[in-house]
């Protein structure tokens, strides 16, 4: 056995602003699966991750739902555990950047940077909400493009044309928070000093931490020069206030990687005998990994480090990058219902078919990676449920059949040998991320070991009566073929590993290169895993195109709406064919499972229609009822996860509690029209 390495492993911390989807479960099903490869070969590995639970983001969000931003990272950190925890993601400790640790970690590293000079302090003008009194980022101010004129264009740049700008030059800008108008406002800013860290930074990106693309890209920015670092925010911001400087706050990148730290350092004051420190003093030994996504190195290749040799603190062994995901070819789309939610795949589907879909896909570039869902049935299919299951659901009757012992003899020497050569190859990959090649190798193996056992044919020779011995010996050579498969798709296949475990009666490890098991007592073969169906993946499109109906249906209206100057005309036509109507409140009630959605039952003076409203934030079933409103009649019928939605109600207001149904006056009477 080869010395036991120390190891901390992160994954990225996932915002708690959202729902976790199957991009951010690229990044953690590679992480887990590298995690549990360490652990089983034998090294201490410990992964820690977080959610990410500041900034105006998450502020807003709460707001929106009447709830307080504590209270919502809560329920948000809640989902996330238990979506990663049924993808078989095995964190050692789950925490929050919110929270006591990461506060004092981040004033200490704080202070430090402050104490050796590098921060800075200048007056930035930015756009500012007048009614919010809330500084704006450029994705919170919309307008006309001062370039092309299309109207509804994002602060920073042009969707259109492509033009970018600040959100000051846009024609008649709005805060999207609040309808006004805003104005340029001075404020002082903090600034880490990141071009005192040039020469250093040019060192650290080539010394083998980061790999060789994500090093030349660095290499770009490096070399044209880097910019001091904007790492202050004004209040009301949601997140840690910056130490002697009252009304100014951290940004949420600042404390984000700390996090990483945080997270660590709470795993540690409940864990016997692990200290923080021999993790991340300078000086310390251990490895040190962090996996990321491509869209987010230079936080982590240049600011992180930087930061880190400024306060005292050991850098990363490594930064680990990987690809976005494609799913069929293209950017996940919500219309395309391709925008999945790791709950609704898991709804459908075993969490185990996208892991090892992933692993066939991962390598260790930063290129992008597509799930295909034709491409994932049949790989799912053949690889693990036609070729290793296969290899045990074949010989294990026999051998039961035998009294369920496994011969002494290893029936063909050629084969094993095989697979003990593949041993260290398929290990080096696993260490190298190159999941992809360690799939291949082990499908090479699986295809050899079916083509022996389909030559030999066990089943031919057990018709005959004197062949017990050499069936015995062709199936203890399956079952161990079998044995040496699920050993070495344990990382991915955690479960499935588990109930192979079970049936062979011993625990798969692989300290030591995988060993034949004769002579050995075995256990009941059980089916241990089921065909993907076409049906179901289609389920899960279905399903995630009415997560986004759903979505669309829950999010409030933008008040600034009403004060934009009008931007797109229509033609009285186009409004005549809208058929609005007077409708009365005939029942409402709750839907099971629904977080803002009320079912109304709407008469229409004769004619009843069943409506979903996203407006339970803002009404009591009961309170309903009885009420007239307005409703769209002609909307087109919509199948949701809840039953059909025949029709919409109109209300006005920014959402949450604060939306108000649209009421009409005495003497509107169920059916009229409205125009
Ligand atoms: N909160 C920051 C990370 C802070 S780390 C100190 C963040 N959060 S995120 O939720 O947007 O993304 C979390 C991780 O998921 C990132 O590494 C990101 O690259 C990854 N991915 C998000 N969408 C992805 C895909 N579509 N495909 C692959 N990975 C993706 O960034
Ligand atoms: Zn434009």
């Amino acid at each position: 056995m080869t010395e036991q390495r120390k190891m901390l492993v992160t994954s990225a911390l996932p915002y708690a602003n959202g729902s976790i989807h199957l991009g951010h479960m690229v990044e953690t099903i590679q992480t887990d699966i590298w995690v549990r490869f360490q652990k089983l070969r034998g090294h201490n590995c410990i992964y820690v991750c977080a959610d990410d639970a500041h900034g105006t983001a998450i502020m807003l969000r709460a707001e929106q739902l009447g709830l307080t931003p504590e209270q919502q990272i809560a329920n948000i950190q809640a989902e996330h555990e238990a979506d990663f925890n049924d993808f078989l993601i095995e964190f050692d400790n789950y925490h929050s950047t919110h929270s006591e640790e990461n506060k004092e970690l981040s004033s200490h590293i704080y202070k430090k940077l402050q104490d050796n000079g590098h921060i800075d302090t200048r007056t930035v003008t930015q756009a500012y909400d007048p009614e919010k009194q809330l500084f704006l980022a450029d994705r919170y101010v919309k307008g006309t493009c001062p370039k092309c004129k299309t109207p509804d264009q994002y602060g920073d740049n042009c969707e259109h044309c492509s033009a970018t700008y600040s959100p000051v030059e846009l024609i008649n800008p709005v805060s999207v928070i609040s309808g006004a108008t805003p104005i340029a406002k001075d404020s002082d800013h903090y600034f880490f000093t990141l071009p005192d860290f040039t020469d250093f930074l040019k060192d650290w990106t080539r010394a083998g931490h980061l790999q060789d693309e994500v090093a030349n890209k660095l290499a770009e920015w490096l070399d044209s020069g880097l910019q001091q670092w904007d790492i202050s925010r004004d209040a009301p911001y949601f997140g840690f206030e910056i130490p002697g400087h009252p009304g100014k706050y951290f940004y949420v990148w600042l404390d984000a990687p700390i996090g990483y730290m945080a997270s660590f350092k709470n795993l540690c004051d409940k864990t016997d005998g692990l200290n923080f420190d021999d993790y991340w003093a300078k000086d310390s030994k251990h490895e040190l990994y962090h996996f990321i996504g491509k869209d987010i190195i230079n936080f982590h290749a240049l600011f992180w480090p930087a930061m880190l040799n400024d306060s005292g603190f050991r850098t990363p062994t490594k930064v680990c990058v990987h690809g976005f995901l494609t799913v069929d070819g293209k950017k996940m789309s919500k219309s395309r219902g391709t925008f999945i939610n790791a709950r609704t795949y898991l709804e459908h589907l075993k969490p185990e078919y996208l892991r090892y879909y992933y692993a066939t896909k991962l390598t260790n570039s930063v290129d992008d990676l597509d799930l295909n869902l034709d491409d994932f049935i049949s790989k799912v299919n053949s690889d693990l449920v036609g070729k290793v299951v296969n290899i045990a659901s074949r010989t294990a009757k026999f051998v039961a059949k035998a009294g369920g012992k496994l011969s002494g003899s290893i029936a063909n020497e050629e084969l094993w040998n095989k697979f003990q050569a593949a041993d260290s190859r398929i290990a080096e990959a696993y260490e190298n991320r190159e999941f992809s090649k360690a799939m291949r190798e082990i499908m090479a193996l699986a295809d050899a070991a079916n083509e022996y056992i389909a030559e030999q044919a066990p089943w031919s020779l057990a018709k005959e009566d004197g062949n017990e011995q050499k069936v015995l010996d062709i199936c203890t050579m399956g079952v161990n073929c079998f044995k040496a498969l699920m050993t070495y798709l344990k990382p991915v296949l955690p479960a499935t590993a588990e109930a192979a475990e079970l049936f062979l009666n011993t625990k798969l490890s692989w300290s030591t290169p995988v060993s034949f098991l004769g002579d050995h007592e075995i256990n009941k073969f059980k089916p241990l895993m089921t065909r993907v169906e076409s049906d179901k993946v289609q389920a899960m499109v279905d399903a995630s195109k009415e997560d986004v109906a759903e979505a669309a249906a829950e999010s409030s209206p933008k008040t600034w709406l009403a004060k934009e100057p009008v931007a797109n005309e229509i033609e009285f036509d186009e409004f005549a064919k809208i058929d609005l109507r007077v409708a009365l409140i005939a029942n409402a009630e709750h839907v099971e499972g629904a977080n803002k959605l009320l079912r109304l039952t709407l008469d229409l003076g004769g004619e009843t229609r069943n409506v979903f409203a996203g407006i339970k934030g803002a009404y009591q079933p009961e309170d309903l009822i009885g009420k007239k409103t307005i409703m769209v009649a002609n909307l087109k019928p919509r199948k949701m996860k809840f039953g059909l939605s025949e029709g919409m109600v109109l209300a006005a207001g920014p959402g949450g509690k604060d939306l108000f149904i649209l009421e009409p006056h005495e003497g509107a009477e169920p059916g009229m029209r409205v125009m």
